[in-house]
């Protein structure tokens, strides 16, 4: 406390100075953050990976409600490079989304500073790089937003707060990767899933206190299965919402995903396997870390607790029990359920079916069979600037239609508070992961086979979670809705990174006439320029 007291003091001129746009009686958070190579062991054989600070997984990001956050990153790879913040809403500033479709990339030995604020927000989140295939090397770390002081958790504060990143790995250096999907190939099976960058990590905690863990999927391709032997887990939220609190054996959780739960440490003293394992993959690669009780002197033992053999029925099932606790608030003090989105007839319906297309004899991904292709000028820039021919709007059709693939920059348009329908229809036989940038949605159903209007009989209209990312199951559909309340560029995208990569993801742009920084921030004056935007002033 008084080290942040301290900092905003130090701060706080500089920044009212430099950033007009942030509330100035919100406290500043500043960080400085250098992304190099370096080289870890974490499967036997040395490989470089990308730290931050020196760091590996890179470091957490702990902040609070409404914080404002400046972080100047300095990149010193080879390659360019930008950080994604996974979930975080980034307010009516889409400028600050670190994706290539609204910030340059950061040019090797240069540098950009972040300036966002935590606006409403409370939960578990992520951050990794967006460019090529670097989050399969590392630049990843937690970003947790913990509640302002007034505002209450629907939970008593745990004896200790644990962040579990936990994803696929390869021993491959991530330029093989992108160079042999850029030549048309898969990515090989992965092979390991790392716990927080390795396969010993161990959490400790006393007998009788309870601990909340926060679990998220930062892997390129694979679900993963969480359980811990012999202790049940609270579920308390998800990517911000705060859940109906039921107890779970184990929790699927997908790419790009988060969760928090609560566990108490009620057995005898000893140590506890922590597992996570590959869920609808064709081999299930599994790994484990240690709870550890502080008073135990007696190793793991016992056979790892087992995960659950049914697939999709299994996990639709579990699905659809993550609820919204209406009467329990989330980053403000009103209810959560106080906002009746099921009452709200949507605007429109939007139907995205991915597919894994061949495009010129190399495997791409598609959206409505468009396969995203990067332009040299981020869309937010082009917009600005008003520069033509970088991409057209509805170059990308809100239902599917039969015919080829084909290669496009796909930006859709859409009004802002526009309330919509999103169906996410996957008749591949893979599992999927749906990220939308800028907002949270309801995930109000589930199904398997086609998804038609008479499926609307079984969503769930009164206490759906709303969350970043949503899970399609193979050969079904998932029902999201969304509140367009965020004017911007936004990208849409598969979270796992191969899909992403070549060309499951479009932009939405959501937007009004009326020019008003009520509604958007300007851009940034200290926006990178490049592509066709260079020598443009900002
Ligand atoms: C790069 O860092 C310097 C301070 O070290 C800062 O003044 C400058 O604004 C940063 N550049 C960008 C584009 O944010
Ligand atoms: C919902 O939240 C309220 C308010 O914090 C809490 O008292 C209640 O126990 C929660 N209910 C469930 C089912 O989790």
């Amino acid at each position: 406390m008084v080290h942040r007291v301290l900092l905003h003091l130090i701060c706080g001129v500089l920044a009212c100075l430099s950033v007009s746009l942030v509330k100035a009686e919100d406290p500043y958070r500043y960080y400085t953050w250098t992304v190099t190579y370096g080289t870890i062991t974490p499967l036997g054989v040395p490989q470089q990976v990308i730290l931050i600070n020196g760091q590996f997984p890179g470091p957490r990001l702990d902040v609070v409600t409404n914080d404002n956050i400046i972080l100047n990153l300095i990149n010193k790879l080879d390659q360019p490079f930008l950080l994604t913040w996974n979930g975080i809403k980034q307010r009516k500033n889409s400028w600050q989304d670190g994706v290539l479709g609204t910030n340059c990339p950061i040019p090797p030995n240069s540098n950009y500073t972040y300036k966002f604020q935590t606006k409403d927000q409370i939960g578990t989140f992520m951050y990794f790089p967006s460019t090529l295939m670097h989050r399969a090397a590392g630049g990843f770390g937690g970003l947790n937003i913990y509640a302002r002081p007034r505002i209450p958790v629907p939970y008593p504060d745990p004896a200790g707060d644990f962040t579990l990143l936990i994803g696929d790995w390869y021993k491959i250096n991530h330029k093989t990767l992108h160079q042999s999907l850029d030549l048309g190939s898969h990515l090989p099976f992965p092979d390991a899933v790392l716990i927080n960058g390795q396969i010993h990590s161990s959490f400790s905690g006393d007998q009788g206190k309870t601990y909340m863990f926060r679990i998220s999927n930062v892997g390129l391709l694979i679900s993963f299965n969480f359980r811990i032997q012999g202790h049940k887990m609270k579920l308390v939220e998800v990517e911000g919402s705060h859940t109906v609190q039921n107890f779970y054996d184990s929790l699927d959780v997908h790419v790009g995903q988060s969760v928090a739960v609560l566990v108490t440490l009620d057995q005898p003293p000893k140590d506890y396997y922590i597992v996570a394992s590959t869920r609808f993959s064709r081999r299930v690669l599994t790994t484990t870390a240690v709870l550890h009780y502080d008073k135990s002197h007696n190793p793991v033992s016992g056979p790892l607790p087992a995960g659950p053999t049914y697939q999709i029925h299994w996990s639709m099932k579990q699905a659809r029990t993550f609820r919204w606790n209406l009467t329990a608030n989330a980053a403000r003090p009103n209810p959560q359920g106080s906002f009746h989105y099921g009452k709200i007839t949507p605007s429109r319906t939007i139907v995205l079916a991915n597919s894994a297309p061949l495009i010129n004899g190399k495997q791409r991904y598609a959206v409505n069979r468009v396969s995203y292709i990067n332009a040299d000028t981020p869309l937010k820039l082009a917009d600005y600037f008003n520069i033509p021919g970088i991409f057209s709007l509805n170059s990308i059709e809100s239902l599917p239609t039969d015919g080829p693939a084909f290669l496009a920059t796909s930006v859709m348009a859409a009004s802002l508070h526009e309330f919509i329908e999103i169906v996410f229809q996957n008749n591949e036989k893979t599992m999927q992961s749906w990220h939308v940038d800028g907002y949270d949605f309801w995930v109000i159903g589930y199904g398997r086979g086609e998804w038609a209007p008479a499926n609307r009989k079984s969503y769930n209209l009164v206490d759906a979670l709303t969350r970043h990312t949503a899970q399609v199951y193979p050969n079904s559909w998932t029902t999201i809705l969304v509140s367009l309340d965020n004017q911007g560029m936004w990208n849409l995208r598969s979270a796992m990174w191969e899909r992403q990569y070549l060309g499951q993801q479009f932009y939405l742009r959501v937007w009004t006439p009326d020019h008003s920084l009520y509604n958007e921030y300007d851009i940034p004056s200290n926006a990178l320029i490049c592509g066709k935007a260079k020598g443009r002033h900002t």
